[in-house]
């Protein structure tokens, strides 16, 4: 089912006399291919699979008795422990041509026309064939029936913008395929989308608040404004529809990105507006998370839930970045970026250091999904110019597709995917 991610030559222990002369000669290779011109190979292949550690069945059965021996911390919805040592989100992207994607863009009626590349022309479609690979551990495999037996009478939910949207989406797609037609609906009131599996009576919803504290463009469907304002301490108008909620996966970062400022209002929407401050954008983002982790304190059970929260989702704007034309974009890239280094510029470090900041003080668990430095390598994974349009093309824009590629948003099946095993992994083998 896995093949294992590559390694250079098997390094099994042996106790022949030449043993020592042998682990000489290795060192000595090793530090003059350190020292070489291949180094930079060093750094693509950081791992042997020796190294690896297996989520075998026998494996889960030790974690699952010792959760039952409350051996183990209790956490919500655990059913073994993730490796330690382990970051999940440190490693490489590996093809794997047969063990993805989990399921077909035709055979998952809920992805939007937006996300559908394949629909909309797209003529490659290796982006859909890529497995993230830890360094040190393989991520536990995605058990769709598990995930739903687990979700039996209870409520998840996704908040945020268009790109939890996208997470939602491909949550309901990983899962659907094990639920019979007349046993699931999706529907949509204003700002909530509601997916049912009637027969575990669960749901997986979506949210829309960009914010998630409260904003001018809260309404689900007219939120293109490009003057935002956020109430930076208003939560409660979205909140109200969170409550009860089991499991909550946040989201906010492309919202804010408006330039070195923020508009921040001190009175209500309704009022006469006039109590409009600037600040910076950092700082008024700092203020929206704390809002966001107070709200999860009084209203969510550390012993019967669990929080979320997904770090910033790049985008891919300027192909200079990695080494491609000078003025391209992720239009026509079909490769992931190699380089192990590459961080883009559209990732905000002051944003990441603020999200750390917020989540270390806070007096309740929200696990962070990090998923910005393995998506940063995924200037593959866009929906480029394949999706559906919002208004129609001009000649100009035709005859030079790039400029209207969408570098931000995400194909399904895809890289969002992966971030669902990655929630997956930390959800039940924390
Ligand atoms: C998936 O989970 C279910 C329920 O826990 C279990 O019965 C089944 O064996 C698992 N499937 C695989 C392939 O591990
Ligand atoms: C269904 O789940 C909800 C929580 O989402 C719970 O309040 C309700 O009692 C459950 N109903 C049944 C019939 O189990
Ligand atoms: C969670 O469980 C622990 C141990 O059972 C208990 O001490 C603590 O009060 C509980 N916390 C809440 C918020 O119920
Ligand atoms: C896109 O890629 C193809 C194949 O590599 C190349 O022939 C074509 O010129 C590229 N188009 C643009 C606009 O860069
Ligand atoms: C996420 O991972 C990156 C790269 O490993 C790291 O630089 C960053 O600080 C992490 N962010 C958070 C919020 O943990």
């Amino acid at each position: 089912m896995k093949s294992p991610p590559p390694s250079s030559s098997s390094s099994s222990p042996r106790r022949s006399p030449f043993s020592s002369y042998l682990i000489t000669l290795s060192f000595i290779l090793f530090v003059a291919f350190l020292y070489g011109e291949d180094f930079a190979c060093v750094l693509r292949h950081p791992f042997h699979s020796s190294e690896i550690q297996e989520y075998s069945a026998s494996k889960v059965k030790d974690d699952l008795a010792a959760v039952n021996e409350k051996k183990l911390a209790v956490v919500p919805f655990a059913v073994g422990r993730g490796k330690k040592g382990c970051d999940l989100f440190e490693g490489e992207w590996i093809y794997d041509e047969e063990g993805r994607p989990q399921y077909e863009e035709e055979e998952c009626p809920y992805i939007q026309p937006q996300l559908t590349c394949q629909a909309h022309g797209r003529p490659d479609s290796a982006y859909q064939h890529w497995r993230w690979q830890p360094r040190r551990c393989y991520l536990p495999s995605f058990n769709a029936t598990l995930m739903l037996e687990n979700l039996r009478g209870k409520r998840m939910m996704y908040v945020g913008d268009s790109l939890n949207r996208g997470q939602f989406v491909s949550m309901v797609c990983l899962l659907h395929r094990i639920i019979p037609g007349s046993a699931k609906s999706m529907e949509t009131f204003d700002s909530l989308t509601i997916f049912r599996a009637k027969d575990y009576n669960a749901t997986i919803e979506f949210y829309w608040a960009p914010f998630l504290v409260e904003s001018n463009s809260d309404n689900a469907v007219v939120h293109r404004i490009s003057d935002r304002i956020v109430r930076v301490r208003s939560i409660n108008k979205h909140a109200q529809h969170w409550k009860g909620a089991d499991i909550i996966v946040f989201n906010t970062y492309l919202w804010w990105m408006t330039g070195q400022k923020m508009k921040i209002l001190r009175g209500s929407f309704n009022g006469d507006m006039k109590n409009i401050v600037e600040m910076e954008t950092e700082e008024a983002y700092r203020l929206a998370l704390r809002r966001m982790v107070k709200w999860v304190e009084k209203n969510m059970d550390p012993n019967q839930t669990r929080a979320f929260f997904t770090s910033l989702s790049p985008s891919h704007e300027m192909s200079l970045g990695w080494g491609g034309e000078p003025d391209g974009n992720c239009y026509n890239e079909t490769t992931p970026i190699k380089d192990p280094n590459y961080w883009g510029r559209s990732s905000s470090k002051g944003i990441m250091r603020v999200i750390r900041e917020v989540f270390d003080k806070s007096n309740v668990p929200v696990t962070v999904i990090n998923i910005t430095q393995l998506s940063e390598y995924r200037n593959d994974a866009h929906t480029s110019i394949y999706k559906k349009q919002w208004s129609p093309l001009t000649p100009e824009q035709l005859a030079n597709p790039k400029s209207y590629a969408d570098c931000v948003h995400w194909c399904l099946p895809g890289l969002q995917d992966t971030w669902n095993e990655l929630l997956y992994a930390k959800l039940f083998f924390p």
